[in-house]
């Protein structure tokens, strides 16, 4: 595993929301999983509050049937009812997980908060075992934070 420099990473995803190009969402995707070697599936999932459901939104990774999930399911839906990160450093070991495929071994979801109430959140799947540290934490809920207003 290589070591990610996450402030250099920060600021090339500071300077897309700036640009704000239309695809800014998928772009941020794309930079995540070029840049930090152990993120391997990278996407966002978005609130329908009407339905109370998780809805796929941009990613990049292998295509996943898990389009829509219920919020409290899965350890998405499970960071939409809480509005916090959720670190699963082994999947194995987790109850209330929705498999997207056997190579995940590990995943991190952050929140994206807007006036402090839930509206969307970053999932990332990794096949390495354990490689999240509160660097990843922290770096997450830094770019979660700069998207508040895109949803
Ligand atoms: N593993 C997630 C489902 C989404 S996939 O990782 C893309 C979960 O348990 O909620």
């Amino acid at each position: 595993m290589t070591s990610t420099n996450f402030t250099e990473v920060f600021q090339k995803i500071a300077t897309l929301v700036k640009i704000n190009p239309e695809d800014l969402l998928l772009r941020i995707c794309e930079l995540l999983k070029q840049e930090v070697y152990h993120y391997d599936w990278v996407g966002f999932y978005i609130l329908d509050q009407e339905k109370n459901e998780l809805v796929l939104g941009p990613y990049v990774g292998k295509p996943t049937q898990h389009t829509h999930i219920a919020v409290g399911k899965g350890i998405c839906g499970q960071v939409a009812e809480s509005g916090r990160t959720m670190v699963v450093q082994d999947v194995t070991e987790v109850e209330n997980y929705i498999s997207c495929g056997l190579d995940v071994q590990s995943e991190i979801v952050v929140p994206v908060l807007k006036d402090g109430k839930f509206v969307a959140e970053l999932d990332i799947d990794s096949h390495s075992s354990a490689p999240f540290t509160p660097d990843d934490s922290e770096f997450l809920a830094k770019v979660c934070e700069l998207l508040t207003d895109r949803f």
